[in-house]
């Protein structure tokens, strides 16, 4: 019984993880700047701290934000210029 019902609460918090996320895909923003783009873009699915702890470098930033836009995350082109730049000059 236990472990069904701790079940049902993982499946619950990912679909709320999922809902959670459905508005970031409607709202277009743009020409911002990088620190406001990943404040308004990247704190929809997880924490900001997420993105802070990691030092990378642009490549790397890069590789992170073509996976989120994987999961979901919906940037311009010249958004997702701004947010690598932003991010490999912030957190190197
Ligand atoms: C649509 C939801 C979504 C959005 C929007 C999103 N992320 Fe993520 N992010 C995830 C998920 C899911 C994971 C965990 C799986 C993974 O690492 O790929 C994650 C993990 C991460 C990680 C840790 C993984 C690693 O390899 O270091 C970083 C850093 C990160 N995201 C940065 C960002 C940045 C920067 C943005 C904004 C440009 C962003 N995320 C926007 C869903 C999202």
């Amino acid at each position: 019984m236990k472990k069904i019902s701790n079940f049902i609460f993982v499946a619950l918090f990912i679909s709320l993880i999922l809902t959670a996320c459905a508005p970031a895909a409607n709202s277009s923003t743009s020409s911002l700047d990088g620190k406001t783009l990943v404040d308004e873009k990247c704190s929809t699915c997880h924490s900001a701290d997420a993105v802070m702890n990691e030092g990378m470098t642009q490549a790397e930033w890069s590789n992170v934000v073509l996976r989120m836009i994987g999961h979901g995350l919906k940037v311009t082109d010249v958004e997702q210029t701004t947010i690598v730049a932003y991010l490999a000059q912030t957190y190197p």
